[in-house]
């Protein structure tokens, strides 16, 4: 399995879900070989949970990081689950174009490029 597959699928295990009971693992490789994971965190308000990618991506950018190549994620589904709307908004404005791997923890993969699953972006160019 590729290492960063497995890594998205451990990092679903600290997903805090006790709401949805979906737990969400991702795991973001940098342009240096790093990865930084993530998981779902909901809280009480349920409006204000955020989701396994912006959290991988949110760690990485605050420790200076900003050049990324893969993102895997993982859900328990038997079709790979995608990320949702804010994630992709959130992905593509500061991840570009990567690969996006999509898994669940049989070992099932589908893997896509982002501009494939987000097309026609909103992004900075429109407002500079
Ligand atoms: N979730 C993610 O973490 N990533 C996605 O792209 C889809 C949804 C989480 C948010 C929420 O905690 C749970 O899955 C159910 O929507």
């Amino acid at each position: 399995m590729d290492a960063l597959v497995a890594a998205a699928i451990e990092a679903r295990r600290h997903a805090h879900a006790p709401f949805s009971k979906f737990q969400v693992g991702a795991a973001l490789e940098d342009s240096d070989g790093r990865v930084w994971t993530g998981c779902n965190i909901e809280n009480a308000t349920y409006g204000l949970t955020v989701c396994a990618e912006r959290v991988a991506v949110l760690k990485a950018m605050s420790e200076g990081v900003r050049q990324f190549t893969r993102v895997a994620i993982a859900a328990a589904t038997d079709h790979p689950t995608p990320p949702c709307g804010a994630c992709r908004q959130i992905l593509w404005e500061f991840c570009g174009d990567i690969e996006v791997i999509l898994s669940n923890p049989s070992g099932v993969t589908e893997t896509f490029r982002l501009k494939d699953l987000f097309p026609r972006p909103f992004d900075v160019s429109f407002i500079r």
